[in-house]
């Protein structure tokens, strides 16, 4: 693609940006897009048990993305107003410093079989560990194309667990996805090497499922943003960058801060994750329970001054697919992949980590500055307007007199409406 910066792009109509993105990638048109664009009820009926109906949700564009020197359009599904256009002026002011560095590992995850009952634990492990061939082979002689394909389960870990009394064996498959997500080949791993593990440790079988805590798949994304371009609302770049540390040290002290501070970084990493058809809440269970683990919640993110300039990284597990079934189940899904020029599920990861991070940063730089409620009110605005009936132009003209009114309410944008009409056609008073 030409350029992920489209100067403009949040003033045209949907149809005049659906042709400048078309544009921007080379795409005579891009299918499945505009008014149109919803899940058909019949894949929505077969996807789920009882399905009535789907549920709609904006999806928009996180611009001018620089990620690895690359340019990027990011897809994001999401319903609250700020985020995408947040997140869009975080990754611009971050393109003045060279932009994202990105990339994530491997897409390793953890299958877990857990054993009961175990006569011997130690004995009980070392047999494992000694048979960790015939487990290995046996657990993708299930998924034969994901071995060719060059994943596939890779090695065994066992743990002791002490559970009350009793001492259990916990085997971890860890298993390479290649570009799925994996939940569903790694359980029918699990399930498979089950017999295999309990003939090995005289024990018990129970729980045979994937670890949500993707800590072997972890994505990172940093960046250096220069002083001068992060001036504004009537501060010094060096005055924000340091009211950004200064939140980021905050979120490090205090669980409480660090919770909310996570739940701007999720913000852009969810909508990422719905808008290419992965598992949000996988990713959410594994992004906290990755923050606890030195026994206190702490930030994803952390931000720091340097030389001149504001640095900050994230490191989060992402556990993300590009194909499979949740992929291809919704057709919109593949264009907006598309939008991003197809990553892998790897690349996608690192791309993820980087739009956690430009977003906890537009939160932080509002947050350690004028605060965020003054932008917020302003897209909350264009909202009522919406809601009282305003369409084309009389939104943004509701939404400004809602604002000059200092009385962002529904009655307030409905009376502002109604005069508004009345005064366009005074004849129907
Ligand atoms: C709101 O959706 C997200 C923020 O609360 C994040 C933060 O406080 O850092 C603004």
């Amino acid at each position: 693609m030409s350029s992920s910066r489209l100067p403009g792009f949040y003033k045209m109509k949907m149809a005049e940006r659906l042709r400048r993105l078309a544009e921007a990638l080379d795409e005579g048109h891009l299918d499945g897009l505009g008014e149109s664009a919803t899940l058909p009820l019949a894949n929505a009926d077969a996807m789920i048990e009882n399905a009535i109906g789907v549920l709609g949700l904006p999806v928009g564009v996180g611009l001018n993305f620089l990620v690895n020197g690359e340019d990027v359009l990011i897809p994001m599904a999401v319903e609250e107003p700020s985020v995408i256009a947040a997140v869009s002026l975080a990754a611009k002011i971050t393109r003045d410093g060279g932009g994202f560095t990105a990339g994530a590992d491997e897409p390793r995850m953890i299958g877990q079989v857990q054993v009961t009952d175990v006569p011997s634990p130690e004995a009980a492990r070392a047999a494992v560990l000694r048979e960790k061939e015939q487990i290995l082979a046996a657990a993708n002689a299930l998924h034969p194309a994901m071995k060719a394909r060059g994943g596939g389960a890779k090695d065994i870990e066992v743990r002791l667990l002490q559970v009350g009394s009793e001492t259990q064996l916990v085997v971890h498959l860890i298993v390479d996805t290649q570009d799925a997500m994996g939940a569903n080949l790694i359980n029918t791993m699990c399930e498979g090497v089950a017999p295999l593990i309990e003939r090995l440790t005289a024990g018990r079988v129970r729980l045979r499922i994937l670890s949500n805590l993707a800590d072997l798949r972890l994505a990172r994304a940093s960046c250096r943003i220069p002083f001068e371009a992060l001036a504004d609302f009537g501060f010094s770049g060096a005055e924000v960058a340091h009211g950004i540390a200064e939140a980021s040290r905050f979120a490090d002290a205090d669980p409480y801060r660090a919770c909310t501070h996570n739940k701007g970084v999720m913000n852009g990493v969810d909508a990422v994750a719905l808008a290419t058809g992965n598992d949000w809440r996988a990713i959410e269970a594994g992004a906290h329970a990755w923050c606890a683990r030195n026994g206190k919640y702490q930030p994803l993110s952390r931000w720091w001054v340097e030389e001149g300039a504001l640095r900050g990284s994230i490191e989060i597990p992402i556990q993300v697919g590009t194909v499979g079934g949740a992929v291809k189940a919704n057709p919109l899904i593949p264009v907006l992949l598309r939008m991003m020029g197809n990553p892998g599920a790897q690349k996608l990861a690192g791309i993820m980590a980087a739009v956690g991070l430009a977003q906890n940063m537009a939160a932080l730089r509002a947050l350690g500055t004028v605060g965020i409620q003054k932008g917020h009110m302003a897209l909350h605005a264009r909202n009522l307007a919406v809601s009282a009936g305003a369409k084309g132009h009389a939104v943004e003209e509701v939404a400004r007199a809602l604002i000059a009114a200092g009385e962002i309410k529904l009655h307030r944008a409905q009376e502002i409406l109604a005069k508004m009409v009345r005064a366009q056609s005074p004849e129907v008073t």
